[in-house]
């Protein structure tokens, strides 16, 4: 028995930032920011809109698209919970009405959605569960330096959420491989030293190529797939010259490389569902698709996962 794909659903906030927006109160301009990393816009929380006010809305679309209203376990990936203490994960489920289901929260940054996959997936194989979301949700302008022209202009707010339920692995939908690492000699990269977030970009833009090319070989081989067979690849969306990289060093052309970072920047754990869900309504995603997952977070973390893309409507 595997984890099946059975529901996906995204939201960002309202409230739009565009470069041209930043331009105007740091030392940083939209002819810099589009040719470095390809984002030309993002969304912003609003104050009193939470992490957990965008899981909720994330995980409400993923239910609806599974026709599901109720599920036996939630794990949220965040970096940016409600509060540092309790998790995250429980306020999400009673949210959502879900009662006395097991809640948690995966901190991995930018990679925590595809730890949360990995987690929730391992429940359902073996049975501890027949349904799980999986939802991965930030709110980085929360944790942003408004001075600091090398975050402030990368990072946007989002969540991103999936219904699984236990099935077979020739099923669409199925999670066919999962590959994760981490190496925390490199924790001071990424990393939250006081009040802010900081991040090292040069060598993390390196690891990140390395580690997320490395780790999709290991689970294209595990899955018994090579580039060819891949449709889509759908990285963390940091930046579109990893992307690119990472496409070229595995030899998937890069028009089957998802991307939407231009419209909503680095959302951090909801990057990937946010991504999926975004093409998945665009048509670019479609059922059938053998689909190849990436990411490289703080940490250092890293992973990749594989599966073959469902016959669902994206919320
Ligand atoms: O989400 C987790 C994973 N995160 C990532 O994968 C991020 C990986 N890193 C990156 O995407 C890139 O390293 C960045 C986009 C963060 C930076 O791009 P870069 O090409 O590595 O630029 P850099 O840091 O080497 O900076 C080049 C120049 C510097 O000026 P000098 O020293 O050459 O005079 C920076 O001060 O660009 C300057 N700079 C900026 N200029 C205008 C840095 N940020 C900005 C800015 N606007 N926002």
């Amino acid at each position: 028995m595997t984890a099946v794909v059975a529901g996906i659903g995204a939201v960002v906030p309202d409230r739009l930032v565009t470069n041209e927006m930043l331009a105007q109160r740091l030392d940083t301009s939209d002819e810099w920011i589009v040719s470095r990393t390809g984002i030309r816009q993002r969304y912003v929380a609003p104050p009193g809109c939470s992490t957990s006010d965008l899981a909720v809305g994330a995980a409400e679309r993923a239910m609806q698209s599974a026709g599901v209203d109720d599920v036996g376990l939630v794990v949220l990936a965040t970096t940016t919970p409600d509060r540092p203490c309790p998790g995250t994960a429980p306020v999400v489920a009673s949210k959502l009405g879900l009662v006395d289901v097991p809640a948690y929260d995966v901190s991995a940054v930018c990679t925590g959605f595809i730890y949360a996959l990995f987690s929730a997936a391992g429940a359902l194989a073996l049975g501890h569960t027949e349904s799980a979301l999986v939802i991965g949700a930030d709110t980085f302008s929360t944790i942003l330096d408004p001075a600091d022209r090398t975050t402030s202009v990368i990072f946007g707010d989002g969540a991103g959420a999936v219904v699984l339920r236990r099935g077979h692995e020739d099923e669409p939908g199925a999670l066919s491989g999962f590959h994760l690492g981490s190496d925390g000699a490199l924790a001071d990269l990424i990393t939250v030293p006081d009040k802010y977030f900081r991040m090292d970009g040069k060598p993390v833009f390196m690891h990140a190529v390395r580690r997320m090319t490395e780790s999709s070989r290991t689970v294209l081989a595990q899955s018994g797939w090579t580039a060819q067979t891949v449709d889509r690849l759908v990285g963390h969306q940091a930046n579109v010259r990893i992307l690119q990289a990472v496409s070229e060093q595995l030899g998937i052309p890069e028009d089957r490389a998802v991307v939407n970072l231009d419209r909503v920047g680095n959302t951090a754990a909801a990057s990937i569902p946010l991504a999926m869900a975004d093409a998945a309504k665009d048509g670019d995603l479609v059922a059938g698709h053998k689909v190849l997952l990436t990411a490289f977070g703080g940490g250092a973390t890293w992973g990749a996962a594989t599966l073959t893309w469902p016959d669902v409507i994206a919320g």
